[in-house]
């Protein structure tokens, strides 16, 4: 198949693309880089020993996305492209529905014109109602606590929507819970351009010093050691399902949506103890106060995903957390490597 990826330089969407090249199936790259650059593409195509076309077009630039569809044509598209932190949703509602929304919907206009009735789309446990019965079914109620969420959401809708409105039209909905981890080759992973949102990338700049201490955002909840409790997932794993997600959208029309997690909870604590033990190291961290919004627990129930998709997760938290680190040693080589490359200063005469 010939796959359209958006997103695709970014930490999920580039895992997504060596496992869609390791099935065989061909690609193009759109993205912006406003969250990663194009040394992910130059390692996709290290890593598979494949060739990747790509384009620096942002979606909602419908006219330089244009010009992709009328270039190349595709089976499928799998749409990572977006903006994701909640803190700076909330700080930035505008950006957040422009990127996320407007450019979904300019995407969706385009596949329609150039007869791309296939999309696999990135959505979040996010749009779940924040007091949902753990493990989370798909069927539990929508009502997200973020602007972030409130996108994805609003997206998912127009999904259900258009699939009503289209029956031809075929949208899986991924909702997926933590990610984290690396390839396991080490060789590419999270690169996060500002300060981290989410856990493990912050807890790994705090053990090589580049942050303060992790702050554990309270440990009087009412779970096993007091901390909150998530569903991490390899981010390996998270990619596979996408390849399941594809075949299956090639034969369902209509929209349906996935949970894609490890199907298991562990505490924050745990996970700190489970780091600091796969990697012989030690994990500065403070308790501090609960985060406001934050809930006591979230896992996922992916009894859907693993019966009609197919899917099932095979990486345990160890291996999360050594890929991880094997990754961020590498990356803290490959910056402290830039960073002393000086740069020749153009003569002046
Ligand atoms: N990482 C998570 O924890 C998580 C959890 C749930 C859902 N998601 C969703 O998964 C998707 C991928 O997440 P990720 O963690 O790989 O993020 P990421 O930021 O690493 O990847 C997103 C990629 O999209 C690109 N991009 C952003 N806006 C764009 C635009 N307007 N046009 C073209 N390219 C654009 C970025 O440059 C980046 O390469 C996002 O939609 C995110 O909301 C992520």
């Amino acid at each position: 198949m010939r796959v359209l990826v958006t997103g695709g330089a970014g930490y999920i969407g580039s895992m997504v693309c060596i496992e869609l090249l390791n099935e065989g199936h061909e690609l193009f790259i759109v993205d912006n880089f406003s969250n990663s650059d194009a040394s992910a593409i130059t390692k996709i195509m290290s890593i598979t020993g494949k060739m990747v076309q790509y384009a620096n077009v942002d979606i909602t630039d419908r006219n330089a996305l244009e010009v992709v569809f009328r270039t190349y044509s595709f089976d499928s598209v799998i749409h990572l492209a977006g903006k994701k932190s909640v803190t700076e949703s909330i700080e930035n509602p505008l950006q957040y529905y422009y990127d996320n929304l407007i450019g979904t919907v300019m995407l969706v206009q385009l596949m329609q014109q150039y007869g791309v009735h296939s999309i696999i789309f990135s959505s979040s446990a996010t749009v779940y109602h924040p007091e949902s019965i753990c493990p989370i079914q798909e069927i539990a109620e929508l009502k997200s606590s973020s602007p972030y969420g409130r996108t994805k959401l609003a997206i998912e809708n127009f999904f259900r929507e258009l699939c009503d409105a289209h029956p031809t039209f075929s949208a899986v909905l991924l909702r997926y819970f933590n990610p984290i981890g690396a390839h396991s080759s080490g060789e590419i992973g999270e690169k996060p351009l500002e300060v981290p949102n989410n856990l493990l990338p912050y807890l790994m700049d705090a053990v090589s010093g580049k942050r303060p201490p992790l702050e554990v955002f309270g440990n009087d909840y009412d779970t096993i050691d007091g901390s909150g409790i998530r569903d991490f997932i390899h981010v390996e794993d998270l990619a596979k399902g996408h390849i399941k997600a594809l075949y299956y959208s090639m034969e369902h029309m209509g929209c349906e949506s996935f949970n894609l997690g490890s199907g298991t909870g562990y505490s924050v604590l745990q996970l700190i103890e489970t780091f600091a033990t796969a990697n012989k190291i030690e994990v500065p961290y403070n308790i501090g106060n609960r985060r406001p919004g934050d809930i006591a627990i979230s896992f996922a129930d992916i009894t859907k995903a693993q019966q009609i998709l197919g899917w099932q997760p095979l990486k345990n938290l160890t291996e999360m957390c050594q890929d991880a680190w094997r990754w961020q040693l590498k990356l803290l080589q490959e910056q402290r490597v830039e960073a002393q490359i000086v740069y020749p200063t153009k003569k002046t005469v």
